[in-house]
């Protein structure tokens, strides 16, 4: 059977909400995405409490920070058993070095299979103005490129990247390299404030591994029938 690549974005702060929209979900997405709005009202409680929904977990943190404050943040999330999170690329090889081996030993000591670190190149909140503005010399799809291959070098596990990046980092990073894809729309959904977005199907023929899928299922009025449909044009089975 083939993996359910959609993990959805649960961008709410009320934890009783994620946890009632989780529940309706289960069996429907391959695994839930929380974000800093939940984590910084709700912290690692509040994780927890999601855990009743039994869905795995992608706790997308962007850590980005000294190496040794970094492998103390992934230590600390550590017993919530996320299967993957994010560091920016941004933080240097070192840092994204140490948290690697952080979720490795972290876990380890808890019999707990390590989280995916996955690296965050540049936001897609920022283009090429902002990035001249921030003094970057390159082109902003270059320095996305520079920053790929220091991730891999570093030992991470994937990257997030834009709709508009994965074809060409598909190529770049090779076939065991997760990317992982937000700014999904199915054809039926609002592109809300999304600006270059892709289906599912074309996500995935541009070789992505996962989407992260938020609104066109959270604000659906049936969330779980909205990700049954999703699926379906994947052309899986719930
Ligand atoms: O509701 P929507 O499908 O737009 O949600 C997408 C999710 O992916 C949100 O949690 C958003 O913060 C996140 N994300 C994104 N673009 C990025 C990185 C993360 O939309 N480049």
């Amino acid at each position: 059977m083939k993996v359910n690549p959609v993990f959805c974005a649960l961008d709410v702060v009320d934890s009783d909400q994620a946890l009632d929209l989780a529940k309706s979900l289960a069996g429907m997405v391959g695994g839930i995405k929380l974000g800093l709005e939940f984590f910084t009202a709700n912290g690692p409680a509040g994780v927890r409490a999601l855990a009743a929904a039994d869905l795995p977990l992608f706790l997308d943190l962007k850590f980005h920070d000294i190496p040794n404050t970094v492998a103390g943040a992934i230590k600390g999330i550590a017993p919530l058993a996320p299967k993957m999170t994010t560091v920016h690329a941004q933080g240097g090889i070192a840092m994204m070095r140490a948290a690697v081996d952080s979720a490795a030993e972290s876990a380890a000591r808890l019999g707990l299979v390590a989280p995916r670190i996955l690296a965050v190149t540049i936001l897609t909140s920022l283009g090429q103005a902002e990035m001249d503005e921030l003094g970057y010399a390159r082109v902003l799809g270059d320095q996305v490129k520079r920053l790929a291959d220091l991730a891999q070098r570093a030992g991470v596990g994937g990257l997030v990247c834009s709709p508009h990046e994965v074809e060409a980092l598909r190529v770049q990073c090779g076939a065991d390299f997760k990317l992982v894809v937000p700014g999904i729309r199915p054809d039926w959904a609002a592109a809300n404030d999304q600006k270059r977005v892709l289906t599912p199907r074309q996500a995935m023929a541009k070789g992505a591994d996962l989407l992260v899928i938020g609104r066109p299922i959270t604000a659906a009025t049936n969330p779980a029938a909205a990700a049954a449909r999703i699926l379906d044009e994947l052309g899986h089975d719930a």
